[in-house]
């Protein structure tokens, strides 16, 4: 046996997962939990085996790490997971997890769920809590009592690469303009007029359109996105395909490159600010537009969704790590400027068509029930006219080449 162990795990899907190896993951299964299980818990196993899929790592005919999953709400659920007791702390249940994710992401997922339940007290509670975080996972809501009084489920979930904008391209020109206030923003530090610019993150062409008509400045656009990217060249805009890994320029082409809400979507600031640094002329101007973590909790539609909070501050980098990324680079701190200014309004038609279209990528994010209820007192609100005040606003970055 430890022979066979030292050849490589092969992964496996089981579309109909067969009785070897339902009979292979229950044993598992009560080898992991001891007596913690009652007799009819293998029952329970091999019922939920006949309607949902298995995966794992075999060595031979053996399988030494496996769990079985549905995707039957659209979304991949985990509802099993094992690794042989004689097996484990060799890293096998990670190398499962990774092939799962590499499985799944072909399919088209990004997110995988679960609900993990035990005893509050049991060892098998938080090292089961342990090792799902190690592999990325976070806990979205805590029950206590949910089965028995003393039992604790804990909803989880991992969530990678970002959100699909070909899936969002049809719809976001629906909900989505260009900001001419924040255009005069940047062209306060910026003047635009005969410079040759870069939209990094153009998506479809909203701002580098509205500013190639307006100025005299060549706005180019960079956008990784190729559904996004098609609509942008429609409106004329000369946007390629790229990211914060490859912008396709020479170097020291551009006198300006802005970013409106893009920075909460890339992975490794330091690649993108080298990048910047590169295609950027020397004595050039960054110009960033996002939020601070307080900004983000000042949002006037949180009342309705303030689930958003917490899963907003988890995907913005706040701003002091924003200046340090870029700092690292060797970008200078140029100017901050926040909008921060009370006014009082009430809910516009375009806001509520823009959040019944889920055209914030944070509404994809958070619960559906949530969504669902804050939407309605946002209907409600609208229907009222109800008065709305607010002081949020948004941050601006400015670095120098
Ligand atoms: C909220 S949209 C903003 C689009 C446009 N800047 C605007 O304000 O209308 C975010 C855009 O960032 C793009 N994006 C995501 N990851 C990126 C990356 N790593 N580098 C550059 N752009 C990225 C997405 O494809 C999407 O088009």
């Amino acid at each position: 046996m430890t022979n066979k162990l030292t050849n490589q795990p092969q992964f496996v899907v089981e579309k109909e997962p067969c009785e070897r190896s339902v009979k292979q993951l229950v044993s598992m299964i009560r080898a992991y939990s001891g007596t913690y299980f009652t007799d009819d818990f293998a029952d329970d196993v091999q019922i939920d085996a006949s309607f949902q899929r298995l995966c794992y790592l075999k060595i031979g005919d053996e399988i030494i790490s496996c769990m079985m999953f549905t995707c039957l709400d659209g979304r991949p659920h985990i509802t099993a997971m094992v690794t042989r007791r004689d097996c484990q702390s060799k890293g096998y249940g990670k190398r499962l997890m990774g092939f799962f994710v590499e499985y799944v992401s072909r399919l088209g997922f990004h997110e995988i769920e679960l609900y993990a339940w035990s005893e509050k007290t049991k060892p098998i509670c938080a090292s089961t809590q342990a090792f799902y975080q190690s592999v990325g996972f976070v806990v979205i809501k805590e029950h206590m009592g949910l089965w028995a009084p003393d039992m604790v489920t804990l909803k989880m979930r991992k969530t990678w690469g970002n959100i699909d904008y070909n899936m969002l391209a049809k719809k976001y020109d629906l909900t989505r303009s260009a900001n001419i206030d924040i255009l005069d923003r940047f062209a306060e530090v910026f003047p635009f007029e005969g410079k040759t610019i870069l939209d990094f993150g153009c998506g479809t062409g909203n701002f580098a359109h509205a500013l190639n008509q307006m100025t005299t400045a060549k706005v180019y656009g960079v956008e990784p996105s190729a559904a996004m990217r098609e609509k942008a060249v429609a409106k004329g805009v000369d946007a390629r395909a790229g990211d914060h890994t490859a912008i396709p320029f020479e170097d020291g082409f551009f006198d300006f490159i802005y970013m409106t809400d893009v920075i909460h979507h890339v992975p490794d600031l330091k690649a993108m600010f080298s990048e910047f640094r590169r295609v950027l002329k020397s004595g050039g101007l960054v110009g960033i537009l996002t939020e601070s973590h307080d900004q983000l909790a000042t949002r006037f539609w949180v009342r309705y969704f303030p689930a958003t909070v917490a899963v907003e501050r988890e995907r913005y980098p706040d701003i002091p790590h924003i200046i340090k990324a870029a700092e690292r680079t060797g970008l200078r701190a140029y100017k901050t400027v926040a909008t921060d200014e009370a006014r009082l309004f009430a809910i516009s038609e375009d806001f509520l068509r823009l959040a019944e279209n889920k055209g914030y990528s944070i509404f994809h994010l958070i619960e559906e029930d949530e969504y669902q209820t804050g939407l309605a007192a946002l209907r409600e609100d609208y229907v009222k006219q109800a008065e709305i005040s607010s002081a949020h606003g948004e941050t601006l970055l400015f670095f120098e080449r």
